[in-house]
């Protein structure tokens, strides 16, 4: 169907969408570099380009659906939550929101930290050559093989997150001849969602062990006696996407108060505190997040502050930002399919990927920006709903979004900001391929994780 040809859907529906979309932004060919990586821009024809590399020719080479990484935004983004918190404090990326070898070596040269919460992960990273004592071990439920082996390897710290892992723990390295490195996932009673936090007075949630009642205090009492363990800090995460920095100070004040029972109790000042991850990126203009420098200063401050008035020398702190550092730096490119529009209603924008290849719209509600980047338009606005392919009717990447009016199959769409948690969160429903991460930097584009094949399912099934 020519552009021309295609019926333009409802202008503005019946349903008007609410929050973001609330009303078409003035421009649509307009990038907004708060959703968007930071070499992203528009060549003179209106394509959209990364790495210096236009969309035309990823899709051509790479095909469609894909994620495109743009390198060095990512290794910005390390250097600059890395130079806010300084020689002083360690900075961990989480690496749930995205791994890979690739990224393995970036941070590795970049000189960050790595956060991993499972065997798989110890694995991707031990194997691209992350110093194992720069590794950290997370989760609230390792195994023993995998306790075993983060200790065997030599992991920095492996976070302690229930009174039987503290015992697990301790024996795996009293078994092994080893001293292993600890700290106490502790749950502060802060709890946090997207853009507030309500303090909570009782733990509902599976991670760490509360400061209420005393139990915090005991598992500490608990690992200071148990050979194998050495016990150097408290560990507290309080969520993800948060842009609101009172819930960390609430929580790194409790923190340094149950550090100021410990010396009290024991005479043992532990020497460093983490305050975990969870810092909120930009997945639509409305979004605002802190950068890192205002971070550090705040947790940085806040930290000192407690030590002081409790006569404690400041501990060293750490982080562990995921989606704050991989997020932004990625979008997921889509061909343009079925377009329907439905009258009174919207348009349904068909894509060539979906909840396979980014299931937190249908998971968390989560808003995205989408842009038509193959061309420029001065076509109208027109209220668009981008889903995918699965036989699914909640399989929806953007809820609501404008695109113009004139958009027609064979068109590439982008969304912006999904370095976080999609490629890592994909699925192979329906049977789909999970798609590549393709890196772009300085004029050139390499895949890091290849696109799945049809042959990689086959592999599966033995039956
Ligand atoms: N540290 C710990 C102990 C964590 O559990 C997490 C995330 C992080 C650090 C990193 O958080 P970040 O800075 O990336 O927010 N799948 C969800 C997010 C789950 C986060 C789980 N833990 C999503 O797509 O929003």
């Amino acid at each position: 169907m020519s552009r021309s040809a295609h019926p333009a859907g409802p202008r503005h529906a019946d349903v008007v969408p609410e929050g973001h979309y609330a009303a078409p932004p003035a421009d649509l060919n307009l990038l907004d570099e708060k959703v968007w990586s930071r070499t992203v821009t528009r060549d003179a024809d209106g394509a959209l380009t990364v790495g210096g590399i236009g969309v035309a020719r990823l899709a051509e080479e790479f095909g469609t659906p894909a994620y495109f990484l743009d390198e060095a935004d990512f290794r910005a983004r390390c250097r600059a939550w890395s130079d806010a918190f300084g020689p002083g404090a360690d900075v961990y990326y989480a690496g749930k929101a995205f791994l890979s070898r690739a990224v393995v070596r970036w941070l590795r040269e970049e000189g960050l930290n790595l956060d991993v919460c499972s065997g798989g992960e110890l694995t991707t990273a031990l194997d691209a050559g992350m110093p194992a004592e720069r590794i950290a071990f997370h989760g609230n439920n390792k195994t023993v093989a995998e306790i075993e082996r983060a200790v065997e390897a030599g992991v920095g710290r492996i976070v302690l997150d229930s009174f039987q892992e503290i015992v697990r723990v301790a024996h795996v390295a009293q078994r092994l001849g080893k001293r292993q490195q600890v700290q106490i996932r502790v749950t502060v009673g802060v709890e946090a969602h997207t853009h507030e936090f309500i303090a909570t007075a009782h733990e509902d949630q599976k991670f760490g062990i509360a400061l209420a009642g005393g139990l915090a205090a005991e598992a500490v009492r608990r690992a200071l006696t148990l050979d194998g363990l050495e016990l150097t800090g408290i560990h507290s995460h309080i969520g993800s996407q948060i842009f609101d920095m009172a819930g960390f100070e609430v929580s790194a004040r409790r923190v340094v108060q149950l550090l100021a029972e410990v010396r009290d109790e024991h005479g043992v000042e532990l020497a460093e505190i983490d305050l975990g991850g969870g810092l909120g990126i930009a997945y639509t203009s409305d979004d605002d997040p802190r950068e890192p420098h205002e971070i550090a200063k705040a947790l940085g401050d806040i930290v000192t502050r407690e030590c002081e008035a409790s006569g404690l020398a400041t501990p060293r702190i750490s982080v562990e930002p995921g989606r704050a550092i991989v997020g932004p730096t990625a979008f997921t490119l889509y061909e343009v399919g079925t377009i329907k529009p439905l009258e009174g209603l919207r348009t349904y924008v068909s894509v060539d990927g979906g909840m396979s290849d980014n299931i937190r719209t249908a998971l968390y509600d989560a808003e995205y920006s989408v842009a038509l980047v193959s061309r420029s338009s001065d076509a109208e606005p027109m209220l668009v709903r981008v889903v995918g392919k699965h036989c699914e009717s909640g399989d929806i990447v953007v809820k609501d979004a404008f695109l113009p009016a004139d958009l027609a199959p064979g068109d590439l769409i982008a969304v912006p900001a999904t370095g976080a948690y999609c490629r890592s969160m994909a699925s192979n429903y329906n049977h789909a391929l999970r798609p590549p991460v393709v890196a772009v930097r300085d004029g050139e584009a390499r895949v890091i994780v290849r696109r799945e094949t049809e042959e990689d399912l086959l592999r599966l099934d033995v039956g």
